[in-house]
């Protein structure tokens, strides 16, 4: 890979041997974060938050770089990792306040639904990784893949709807729902609130 200068504020993980700590403090997770309008946004709000940025599509990466360089923000984090890597083997236990899962490739043939991040297995690591109460959320343009999550996650008993854990970012919108909304596309937010584990548990 030719390297570029803004890959000295990305770090590059392969999650082989790494494991991944956020530390302290409240950390959000921007997960699948493109180019990264929404992370940036959200950093400029909370400024006393941390704010992971992963994303496997080192070009966006770089466009997020340049991006939190121009507004001066410096409370993100950069990682290019694939997301289940992360979430299920890089990140600590109850380590993040709140994951965005924004506008996600949906997948609509039923020939290539498997290629779905959203899936059961990855709702159990997502409560892993997600402190007491804190909140998972959802966008998409695609009303079945919503419906869908709104499915796994209550099913599993783990979560449950929490729309109003979302509503101080209500107004910030990423790269992709801008565009879908310029096609005159509607995008649905969704967001659920993670509970304690049932007390009869084969754990995660
Ligand atoms: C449709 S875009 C949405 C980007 C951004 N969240 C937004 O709403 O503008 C989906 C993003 O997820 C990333 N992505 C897809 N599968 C991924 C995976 N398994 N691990 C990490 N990133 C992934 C893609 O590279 C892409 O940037």
């Amino acid at each position: 890979m030719v390297r570029h200068d803004e890959d000295a504020g990305i770090a590059l993980l392969t999650g082989r041997f790494e494991r991944f700590d956020p530390g302290e403090g409240a950390v959000e997770l921007d997960l699948g974060c493109g180019s990264g309008s929404f992370t940036v946004a959200l950093a400029r709000r909370f400024p006393q938050k941390k704010i992971l940025a992963a994303d496997v599509m080192i070009g966006r990466l770089r466009k997020l770089v340049r991006h939190s360089h121009r507004d001066g923000v410096e409370n993100i984090e950069i990682l290019r990792v694939e997301a289940r890597v992360l979430v299920a083997r890089m990140l600590p236990d109850r380590s993040l306040d709140r994951i965005h899962l924004l506008c996600p490739d949906p997948w609509p043939k039923e020939r290539h639904r498997g290629n779905r991040l959203l899936c059961s297995d990855f709702t159990t690591q997502l409560h892993r990784v997600l402190k007491e109460n804190g909140i998972f959320h959802f966008s998409s343009d695609d009303e079945n893949y919503c419906a869908a999550v709104g499915r796994i996650l209550e099913a599993s008993q783990l979560f449950e709807g929490c729309d109003e854990a979302i509503a101080d970012v209500g107004d910030l919108t990423s790269d992709f729902e801008k565009r879908w909304r310029e096609q005159g596309k509607a995008v649905w937010h969704r967001a659920w609130k993670r509970l304690a584990l049932p007390r009869i548990t084969i754990g995660h």
